[in-house]
């Protein structure tokens, strides 16, 4: 893949940032959602790229854009696994909380997970931590781990948890263990991703959320050096079913080269709310700001990228509420 796509791919993650943070606060996710998908849809068709969606929005006849299967890109260019989720926390925007995003993840033809959208349990942490996880231990095994490869006391670990009634045990485990935690409403991409930098005092991420939003996780963490591990979560005959007809053995734990094969990848997301590693998007005048991470696995390297829009050069990125 060309080191150029990873500037072409912020572009899409920034404009669909632009269009559904005018939603925020609004009480209206499926708004906010539609505006992200439209802005990213657009901005994909410029993209040098010969692009399939492997992780997006839906299955053809459920999604009107950026389906499972749908062709992205220029046609011209490598041709790549693409994984979107234009507005990664819904509900986050709706209530104007913390930490929705917009992302996307691509990788050689082939080589991303097609995961299916059904629950996965999972666990991530950050480059330290790399090769001291184990999603079949116990969350204490696990953060001790954790606090001896960060040269931390247990009580100093954060843990990230989604604040969901079926975590209830791994909470208690937490606390039983002495861990602080940080429960978190939605976003666990970004929960993930946040285990890799210190600045936002998160150590490691315990629990389910989506399996789609694993991979998208997985493919960040390739390219900052760290570690998620994932397990899918069937919960009824059909999705069982699924599993089978994908050959997908259920008790699998998915690691990074499973997750997300090849030496390559790249990720780009940009802030919709404000969150612990980036900025939401702010509106003053005629002008629209991010703030974005880039990041490339082959290269390792990791870019903040801060945008300032013109909205009155850019009529598109208006949106009539
Ligand atoms: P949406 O953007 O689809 O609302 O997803 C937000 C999210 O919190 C994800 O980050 C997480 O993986 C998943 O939902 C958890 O699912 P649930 O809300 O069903 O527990």
């Amino acid at each position: 893949m060309e080191r150029s796509l990873s500037m072409e791919l912020v572009r899409v993650t920034e404009a669909a940032a632009l269009k559904s943070a005018r939603w925020m606060g609004r009480g209206m996710k499926n708004e906010a959602d539609d505006a992200a998908t439209t802005a990213m849809r657009n901005v994909f068709d410029t993209i040098p790229m010969q692009g399939t969606v492997v992780i997006g929005e839906g299955e053809m006849d459920e999604a009107p854009m950026l389906y499972i299967g749908e062709k992205l890109g220029t046609g011209q260019g490598p041709k790549v696994d693409v994984a979107v989720d234009p507005l990664e926390g819904t509900s986050i925007v709706a209530s104007g909380g913390w930490n929705a995003l917009s992302v996307i993840a691509i990788a050689d033809a082939g080589n991303l997970l097609h995961a299916p959208d059904m629950y996965m349990e999972k666990i991530a942490v950050g480059p330290e931590a790399v090769g001291k996880i184990d999603l079949n231990a116990s969350v204490t095994d696990n953060l001790k781990a954790v606090a001896k490869a960060k040269n931390k006391n247990i009580e100093d670990v954060v843990a990230t948890v989604l604040n969901r009634p079926r975590h209830e045990k791994i909470i208690a485990e937490l606390r039983e263990a002495g861990a602080r935690i940080k429960l978190i409403d939605n976003g666990d991409v970004a929960g993930a991703i946040n285990t890799a930098f210190d600045q936002t005092g998160v150590d490691i991420l315990f629990g389910t959320g989506g399996a789609p939003e694993g991979v998208i996780a997985a493919a960040a963490l390739k390219c900052l050096g760290g570690e998620l591990q994932g397990r899918l979560v069937p919960s009824n005959d059909g999705e069982i079913e699924r599993c089978r007809k994908m050959n997908i053995d259920v008790n699998q734990v998915f690691r990074m080269e499973d997750l997300v094969k090849g030496d390559d990848a790249i990720f780009a997301a940009t802030g919709v709310t404000d969150g612990e590693l980036l900025k939401g998007v702010q509106f003053k005048g005629s002008y629209g700001s991010t703030h974005s991470i880039v990041l490339r696995a082959k290269s390792g390297t990791i870019r903040f990228i801060e945008g300032r829009h013109s909205l009155s050069k850019k009529p598109n990125m208006v949106v009539e509420l």
